[in-house]
């Protein structure tokens, strides 16, 4: 059976961005796979370094939101990066043979320096953020990673990382295949990409009300300046997601209906609005039992960081003696 791992980093409550982007996908992959599931905490240190308090907050809310969507912890491994030290010692000996100017051109790298502006990302920590996650990905002894394209380029350098070490060394580690994700554009509520630093985001959590007043607010096909203009759909943000939650008969039919501005904008709404918060509904559910009862998830988290930390340590031995330590 083949081995994923994927990670995620703790940036609070999820949002339907997540799901339709890596959730589903893992909710699919722990059926076939022997996945782990992590929290990438120290990730989220090589830009929060300053304000970890956040991060703190955000783990629980993250691992509450994954059990509620169904990641299952009989199926998969669910932990904490920073709780399985052996990661790091991984990512010490990894630095060793990492030749500093595949870090440098790594595109995601230069994104990120560009987007992150106000804070100061020069960091030693920032800069060999792959070669953490490759360490993360190797220790399971991973053969495949589900990431969106942005990840791309870091599995890429795992697999360059794996190559120099089996050569330099001895061949331990598979070189990992990147299992992209085709995740389905879910635009936020000004029609960005939904992120929940613009603010434009319906969370996994939220109560059907706070569903119905976000999405009946969010942007349309600018076109549609009074009830008499017609549209098009496919300049509209708000039908991106009548395309992911909507039957092909209601598709047809507010499409029509915009085309020749049968319908105004809120009716249209209403129709896909029904069906998101139906879908989120065994989520809320769900969410509610594990939020009654905290020690649950501490539970996973404890019995997780246990199994992941048998595997790492086991792999460890095995690196510490080819390494010749
Ligand atoms: N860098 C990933 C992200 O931002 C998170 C991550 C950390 C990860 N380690 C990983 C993903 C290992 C896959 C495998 O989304
Ligand atoms: Fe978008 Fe529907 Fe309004 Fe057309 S009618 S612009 S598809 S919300």
């Amino acid at each position: 059976m083949d081995t994923i791992v994927s990670g995620m980093r703790p940036t609070g409550r999820l949002h339907l961005g997540h799901l339709h982007g890596a959730l589903k996908n893992w909710l699919r992959l722990q059926e076939n796979y022997r996945c782990y599931f992590f929290v990438a905490d120290w990730h989220a240190l090589t830009t929060d370094y300053a304000s970890p308090q956040g991060i703190k907050s955000s783990i629980n809310e993250m691992v509450t939101d994954w059990l509620s969507v169904g990641l299952d912890p009989r199926r998969s491994t669910i932990f904490r990066q920073s709780q399985v030290k052996e990661h790091a010692e991984l990512h010490l000996l990894f630095s060793m043979i990492t030749p500093v100017p595949w870090l440098e051109r790594n595109p995601t790298y230069k994104d990120q320096l560009r987007e992150l502006e106000e804070k100061d990302l020069s960091t030693y920590g920032f800069l060999g953020y792959p070669v953490l996650q490759a360490a993360d990905i190797t220790i399971y002894k991973a053969n495949k990673v589900p990431v969106g394209v942005d990840q791309a380029p870091h599995v890429e350098l795992t697999r360059e990382i794996v190559r120099r070490f089996n050569q330099i060394y001895r061949p331990i580690f598979p070189e990992p295949e990147v299992l992209l994700t085709e995740a389905q554009k879910v635009p936020g509520l000004d029609g960005r990409k939904m992120s929940k630093s613009y603010n434009n985001a319906v969370f996994l959590s939220d109560t059907p009300q706070e569903i119905d007043q976000k999405l009946s607010r969010m942007m349309t096909d600018p076109a549609r300046v009074r009830r008499s203009d017609p549209g098009e759909p496919e300049k509209c943000p708000a039908f991106q997601l009548h395309k992911i939650y909507c039957t092909p008969d209601e598709i047809n039919y507010v499409s029509r209906g915009c085309r020749t501005a049968g319908i105004g904008c809120l009716d249209c709404k209403k129709v896909m609005i029904k069906h998101v918060i139906e879908d989120l509904a065994p989520f809320r559910e769900q969410r509610a039992r594990y939020e009654k009862d905290p020690e649950q998830l501490e539970a996973v988290l404890t019995t997780g960081n246990a199994t992941a930390h048998e595997k790492a340590a086991e792999t460890m031995v095995e690196v510490r003696e080819a390494v010749g330590l």
